[in-house]
């Protein structure tokens, strides 16, 4: 079972990789640092009695990622699971070389493009990590920079993290019938590296009980690779390892449909 895992290097990609690892998956790690790759590398190892693939790419960069997929194809003719996990969040906007604000590049546009990339060579599971924060996103498919509407850094994540959820709607009905299977999740509040210097992390480090470990973060992603509801959910976005109910914006088909063809046509 070959399972490709992105943001790999750190936090709740990290922990699921070992987790999967040891569980006999052979896992490829993908991330923008080599060292720190590395170093889960030895953590696989560790647990699994032989060093993993690793893979370096910056989602701020189009044609890294387009790298990445052909690097991908050269190495393996199938891919279990695609473990879209990468993910980043800032409160100050920032543009991509591409031009694109860079959490919609890196938590969206990067994923959407090598998914498609590699979408023939997927032959189980797509698992996108979402988040709580999608229940606040307000997409706008004809204005994914949050350009011409008040701009945030959290609305803008969450809008990021709503795209995952429609992402993975839609990616579920293109795949109807072909035994693959999409779906997403929030992994909780996670102590990680994420979201530095924010008010929300700051309080899930600092008080007891408000934040979770990264294996606990790690858990959902793992149900979702291991066990048949990973399968038997298409489209779904789970909490805790069950499926959740969810605002009309993370499922709405024609609203997925519309920012499946934005994206396209973005990353193009
Ligand atoms: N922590 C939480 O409370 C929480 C809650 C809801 C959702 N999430 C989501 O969970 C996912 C994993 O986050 P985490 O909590 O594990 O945080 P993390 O420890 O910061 O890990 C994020 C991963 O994404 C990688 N990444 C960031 N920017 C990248 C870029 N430009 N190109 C390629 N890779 C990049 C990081 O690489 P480096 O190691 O090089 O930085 C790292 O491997 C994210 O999608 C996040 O939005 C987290």
């Amino acid at each position: 079972m070959i399972s490709v895992i992105t943001g790999a290097s750190a936090g709740i990609g990290e922990a699921a990789a070992v987790k999967l690892a040891g569980q006999g998956q052979q896992v490829v790690l993908v991330g923008r640092n080599p060292a720190k790759l590395a170093g889960v590398a030895d953590r696989v190892k560790a647990v699994s009695g032989s060093l993993p693939d690793i893979l370096s790419c910056d989602y701020t960069s189009l044609e890294d990622v387009r790298k990445l997929a052909s690097e991908l194809r050269s190495r393996y003719e199938r891919i279990d699971i695609l473990v879209n996990n990468a993910g980043v969040m800032t409160t100050a906007r920032t543009l991509t070389p591409d031009g694109h604000e860079t959490m919609i590049q890196v938590n969206h546009l990067a994923p959407f493009l090598l998914t498609n990339l590699l979408l023939d060579r997927v032959t189980g599971r797509v698992i996108t990590t979402s988040s709580r924060a999608a229940r606040m996103g307000r997409i706008n498919p004809a204005d994914l920079n949050r350009s011409r509407r008040w701009w945030s850094g959290w609305l803008q994540y969450g809008d990021s993290k709503q795209a995952n959820a429609l992402f993975t709607v839609e990616l579920a009905r293109r795949l109807s019938g072909t035994g693959v299977s999409a779906t997403c999740f929030h992994p909780g509040v996670i102590k990680t590296e994420f979201a530095p210097r924010t008010f929300t992390m700051w309080m899930a480090k600092n008080i007891p009980g408000m934040g979770q470990t990264a294996e606990e973060g790690a858990s959902t992603l793992v149900h979702l690779a291991t066990h048949p509801d990973g399968a038997a959910h298409p489209g779904r976005y789970f909490a805790r390892s069950v499926p959740e109910s969810v605002p009309r914006g993370m499922t709405d088909p024609d609203l997925a449909r519309a920012l499946w063809d934005a994206s396209a046509e973005t990353v193009a």
